[in-house]
């Protein structure tokens, strides 16, 4: 990082601070020394300009609608390769030889299984229970059964960690759809790809053979890699939180998946679904676009906009050109597409969309497939947190890796009573 300097006026003191450099994207004003020096904190609620670590994994140009992985462009990555090799990626830093990866795969297989007492945990949860209240609960419970890679000093020990969230994960999503629907737990099958046995064990019977479809395949495995990272979002940001006190790995992805579930987060998927469905014809689009307009009105265009992006958001756009393939190949003509599309058209060209930079994000098009493949919306945002926990188990062990890493601890701006004597409760 090359180091330039910024001068702050506060009073009539005169603090100079460093600039640093990235390899690219917008400088940043080295505050570490700023209440040290002058006594003052910032305030940025939000975060809206704060960096909060350094970090090579994931870069993001909001006005440009660029999101890459280690300098490789999501587009590139969605088309050409695969989930495992992007998760490789993320971890690695460097796309991997074939060798490199077929290990890796290998090893990755080799963990899908969940300890078996694991599964009746999921009989504690209510049938309808949502399956992001159950990852929540059984991710946690991942650290009462592998204590042999809790030690987040022992690089070794966080490997395997490592390994085994990005394996499991699959696994316990499968089941908590299998429980809320009174089928079977399947076991996985190694000899499938990590998306193949996924589908298996969500769509599959024991009764019966599955045939996995490889259109679906692929398009699942692309949603995958649409979701595997971006950079220090509201849940790698928890997640990252959550492990700068020294918690178990186990433990900070249970703290990601409930931050993720959010609807102004995760949960968006599952919502755009619901509100395309409720407007449910095309003639109904007006009233939801003035209604997101209408400063009265808490209602919003359910995947539409987002903190970074202020231009289209390049992950919608490889989105919906699955959705089209999608549809195509298993021949569904859905009246929500058609929703979908004349909603997009219409707010693309509305002035206050336009004013406020407001496009479709990832989770505008990815319910309309995801609800084609034949998951239940309760099961969208389980299958974000799927994809995501490779990009924060990325997140997590850089962090731990960073010499500068210290427990992450935000100052505020008081504006309660100052001291007062207590009163006893009989004088009050
Ligand atoms: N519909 C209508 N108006 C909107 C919308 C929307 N979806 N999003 C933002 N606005 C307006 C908002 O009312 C505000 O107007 P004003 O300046 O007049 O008060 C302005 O645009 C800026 O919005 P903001 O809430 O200050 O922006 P933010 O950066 O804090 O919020 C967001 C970003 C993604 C939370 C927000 O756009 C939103 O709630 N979108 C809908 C939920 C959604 O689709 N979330 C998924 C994000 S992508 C997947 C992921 O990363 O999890």
């Amino acid at each position: 990082m090359s180091e330039t300097n910024a001068t702050l006026k506060l009073g009539d003191k005169e603090l100079t601070m460093p600039v640093l450099s990235g390899t690219v994207g917008p400088d940043v004003v080295d505050i570490r020394k700023l209440y040290g020096q002058a006594g003052v904190f910032t305030y940025d609620p939000g975060f809206t300009s704060t960096g909060s670590c350094s970090s090579a994994i994931t870069y993001i140009d909001g006005e440009a609608g660029v999101l890459l992985h280690r300098g490789y462009p999501i587009d590139q990555l969605a088309e050409q390769s695969t989930f495992m090799e992007v998760a490789y990626l993320l971890l690695h830093g460097e796309l991997p030889a074939k060798d490199a990866l077929d290990n890796f795969s290998y090893t990755i297989s080799r963990h899908t299984m969940v300890h078996e007492q694991l599964a009746t945990f999921y009989r504690g949860f209510r049938r309808d229970a949502h399956p992001m209240a159950i990852m929540c609960g059984v991710v946690g419970a991942l650290s009462s059964f592998y204590h042999d890679s809790t030690d987040i000093t022992d690089p070794k020990q966080r490997e395997i960690a490592s390994h085994r969230l990005i394996a499991k994960m699959p696994t316990i999503a499968a089941m908590a759809h299998k429980y809320s629907i009174g089928q079977p737990f399947l076991y996985p099958d190694n000899s499938l790809s990590y998306t193949g046995n996924f589908l298996r064990m969500t769509f599959g019977v024991p009764a019966e053979e599955y045939i996995v479809s490889p259109v679906i395949e692929r398009a699942m495995d692309r949603i995958f890699i649409l979701h595997a990272d971006h950079e220090q979002n509201a849940s790698t940001s928890t997640v990252r939180l959550a492990g700068s006190s020294g918690a178990n790995p186990f433990a900070c992805m249970a703290a990601g998946i409930a931050c993720l579930w959010g609807p102004a987060h995760g949960g968006a998927n599952e919502a755009a679904l619901n509100m395309l469905r409720e407007i449910g014809d095309v003639k109904r689009i007006p009233e939801y676009i003035a209604r997101a307009k209408d400063k009265d009105d808490p209602f919003r265009l359910m995947g539409f906009g987002h903190r970074v992006y202020k231009n289209f958001d390049p992950r919608a756009k490889v989105m919906k050109q699955t959705a089209d393939e999608v549809l195509a190949e298993l021949n569904i003509s859905d009246p929500v597409l058609d929703v979908a599309k004349e909603l997009e058209q219409i707010a693309l060209n509305d002035p206050y969309f336009i004013e406020k930079k407001l496009y479709p994000n990832v989770d505008f098009y990815s319910g309309v497939i995801l609800n084609a493949i034949g998951f239940p919306t309760e099961m969208f945002t389980a299958l974000f947190a799927l994809a995501r926990t490779v990009g924060w188990v990325a997140q997590w062990n850089e962090m731990i890796s960073d010499p500068e890493q210290k427990i992450g601890r935000p100052r505020q701006l008081y504006t309660g009573p100052t001291q007062r004597d207590y009163v006893p409760v009989g004088q009050r």
